[in-house]
């Protein structure tokens, strides 16, 4: 059965973003957050506050970081050495899920298992040692209330997570609780923050001048600098670093296929935004387009945002590589031509989501500007979407210049591979350092 292309079109159109509907977007993210900013209830986002400005650069000496944000669990040990320079001592890295031999982020997984096997990789970066003192940064990237640098409380789990007992607990409490029934209470968690906030310290160190950061990846989240917030409980400099969770940004009106995937997903009325935008839901939004123009809708194929990038990126005459991820997934041999439909709309669903993105960087370009001029400024972004997707980081440039004309000149983005963990070392340094 070959596509109905009238039927086609219609999808590619519900993906398609023009010009004057991206910069109704971006206005309306800076209208949400101003209204944020007046009073958080007002807005979509939660606009969390993070206790933490800039780092001074100067931060010095050896730190854990421990990356839990994502399906990998990651700690390092780092040893800054002051002006943006450092190295990582060691580093251990595990999945919280191994299919068919465990899964610690399903609903039948406790936070106490959880917590012991992170705290058994924290033990592993260590070698065993339980003697030295070690200060822990913690890059926790959920939604998190917190009123210090130390205490952030999970509101929601999101990404799918589904793990019991930790919603509504102080992550570092568990980590700490954990750590004490290895025995290894020698390790002190100091810090805790959004991995976007670890990126922006990560990049603000090496880099001056980078005022937001950004994950775009499995699940997708910015913050930026806030000059007009102070606060005595925070450290660091310029103001402090507000974690918007703009994931949760729903002030956007949702295509039928965002409508129907929120429906059936594991938080329906939550992280509309992200799930217009992320990793973990580009895959997903394909596999309904396809479903309706094989006329099953409602059936899943479990295509990822990798089979995605490796069907855009096959362009190869006979599109092989694209007709057996869709072989493979799909359980359908499609003709030639609907296999280019499905690559073209897998490219609309990408440039959809960067599109977005970009006018969310805009707005926040716009809102610390405010009535002067845009300064030279960098974006920094970590995240395996905007690092290997075909078209994402081109069309968030795009997107940049048609939203900003002359002025996108001085606003790139860049990647911080890895800011994850080097952010956690450096927010640890400044809470021991009490860096004000
Ligand atoms: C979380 C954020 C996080 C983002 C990127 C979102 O699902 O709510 O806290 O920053 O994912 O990891």
């Amino acid at each position: 059965m070959a596509f109905n292309n009238e039927q086609f079109k219609d999808i590619l159109a519900e993906f398609t973003i023009g010009g004057e509907r991206l910069r109704e977007i971006a206005a309306t993210f800076r209208q949400d957050l101003q209204l944020g900013l007046r009073d958080v209830t007002l807005s979509s986002m939660r606009m969390l506050k993070s206790y933490v400005g800039l780092p001074s650069g100067k931060e010095r000496g050896e730190y854990l970081a421990l990356d839990f944000g994502g399906t990998n669990i990651r700690v390092f040990r780092i040893r800054l050495d002051g002006d943006g320079k450092y190295e990582i001592v060691k580093r251990v890295g595990r999945p919280l899920v191994v299919p068919g031999e465990y899964d610690y982020i399903c609903k039948d997984a406790t936070a106490e298992q959880m917590f012991d096997f992170i705290a058994e990789l924290v033990d592993e970066a260590i070698d065993g040692d339980h003697d030295t003192k070690y200060y822990l940064g913690h890059t926790f990237s959920f939604p998190s209330t917190q009123d210090n640098l130390y205490n952030a409380r999970l509101i929601i789990w999101t990404k799918e997570f589904a793990t019991q007992g930790v919603e509504g607990e102080v992550a570092n409490d568990l980590l700490v609780a954990a750590l004490k029934r290895r025995d290894a209470a020698n390790v002190e968690p100091v810090a805790v923050l959004n991995d976007t906030v670890a990126v922006l310290l990560s990049a603000a160190y090496k880099t001056p001048d980078t005022f937001i950061g950004s994950i775009y990846a499995t699940g997708h989240n910015t913050c930026y600098l806030e000059p007009t917030i102070h606060d005595p409980k925070g450290v660091g400099k310029g103001g402090m670093i507000l974690n918007l969770e703009c994931g949760n940004f729903s002030k956007l009106v949702p295509n039928r296929f965002d409508a129907e995937y929120d429906e059936r997903s594991e938080k329906p009325g939550e992280q509309r935004f992200e799930k217009m935008v992320s990793g973990r839901y580009m895959g997903e939004l394909l596999g309904m387009a396809i479903a309706e123009l094989l006329g099953e809708k409602g059936k899943q194929y479990g295509l990822t945002s990798v089979d995605m990038s490796m069907m855009i990126l096959d362009e190869s005459e006979n599109l092989t590589k694209a007709s057996d991820i869709i072989m493979a997934k799909v359980g359908r041999e499609l003709d030639f031509e609907d296999v280019q439909k499905v690559r073209e709309l897998a490219s609309a669903i990408v440039i959809r989501s960067a599109r977005l993105v970009a006018a969310s960087f805009v707005a926040l370009v716009w809102q610390r500007a405010g009535s002067g001029k845009i300064v030279r400024q960098h974006v920094a972004v970590d995240g395996s979407v905007y690092e290997k997707m075909p078209l994402a980081k081109e069309n968030i440039t795009r997107a940049i210049s048609e939203l900003l004309g002359e002025d996108a000149s001085k606003v790139d983005t860049i990647l911080d591979n890895g800011g994850s963990g080097l952010g956690a070392a450096i927010a640890a340094a400044m809470a021991v350092e009490g860096n004000a």
